[in-house]
């Protein structure tokens, strides 16, 4: 699949469902003096997060120019890039979780947009702590949606990538883990929420994944992870202003006057995934670059 066709699917899929089409902001900030570049598509709305209407109402696609650098050091791999566009869909004040996770399922997985075999596909959900609560309805709404095709969605024990104690017996269809990964805010004070995201795996043809995981270590676990499965997708149920304590868990939330949904969809990812290639490198965003550069370098 070209970039261009994934593009217009998103926005079509999304405009199906009554979002409006919302071209990208500038990638310099004009009015926030917290970032030099905009980092994250919900940047540029954090007014209409927080209760100002937007003049294009409720429902919102885009896709968002970004640039990263907080996981500089991992721009090189697969994955990482520091400019990237994020596609965003969003819901200010409008509908919440249980559309969100469907319509989410519905765009990767029906024929008629990607089309990605649901068995390659692992979701994460927040585990909660002290100060928020297990997100228990979308682990039951991802549940039914892989019930729907057949996929007994386990969710297994709470698991926590971060804590070299944990351990897990195979990869679970739904994860449920600690706000370091499921907790999504601001470093500072700022709209935030539990996060709920799509892993894909890239090869499932050698991979048995029971066998894969019976007797190994964590450390062997995330290996795995990081080389065959792909953050594709994050979904944010952001239902509160607060900040987050030095374990990434929530601190000192309020709930906020609307529930909102935050998307992040990684483009680049998303299209490297789709069409079997190794990196987004290898995709037509960067291809004919690439050529040009290899062209006039012999
Ligand atoms: N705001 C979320 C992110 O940047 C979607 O991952």
């Amino acid at each position: 699949m070209q970039s261009k066709e994934l593009r217009e699917k998103f926005i079509k899929f999304y405009e199906s469902k009554g979002h409006a089409f919302l071209p990208s902001s500038s990638l310099v900030p004009k009015e926030d003096p917290t970032v030099l570049f905009t980092t994250a598509g919900m940047q540029p709305l954090i007014p209409y997060l927080l209760g100002q209407k937007h003049p294009k109402g409720k429902r919102l696609v885009n896709l968002q120019k970004c640039l990263r650098t907080g996981d500089i050091e991992e721009v090189g791999d697969n994955r990482h890039l520091t400019f990237f566009e994020m596609m965003g869909v969003w819901s200010l004040g409008d509908y919440f979780k249980i559309d969100s996770i469907r319509w989410t399922y519905d765009f990767l997985t029906s024929p008629d947009y990607l089309g990605l075999d649901p068995r390659r596909l692992f979701v994460t959900v927040y585990r909660g702590s002290d100060k928020a609560e297990r997100d228990i309805e979308a682990v039951n709404t991802w549940k039914e949606v892989f019930g729907e095709s057949g996929i007994e969605a386990d969710s297994g024990v709470e698991f926590d990538w971060s804590n070299p104690d944990d351990s897990a017996k195979y990869l679970y269809r739904i994860t449920q883990r600690s706000g370091k990964d499921n907790w999504w805010g601001l470093p500072y004070k700022g709209p935030c929420g539990p996060c709920s995201e799509v892993y894909y795996l890239l090869d499932s043809n050698n991979v048995d994944l029971e066998k894969n995981f019976e007797g190994k270590s964590l450390q062997e676990i995330e290996v795995f992870i990081e080389n065959q499965v792909v953050e594709i997708w994050n979904n944010v149920f952001m239902q509160f202003e607060g900040v987050k304590d030095e374990n990434d868990e929530p601190l000192e939330i309020i709930p906020m006057i609307s529930k909102n949904i935050d998307t992040g969809v990684g483009y680049e990812r998303l299209l490297t995934v789709l069409n079997n290639k190794k990196s987004p490198y290898e995709t037509d965003l960067f291809t004919p670059i690439l050529e040009v550069v290899d062209k006039y370098s012999r």
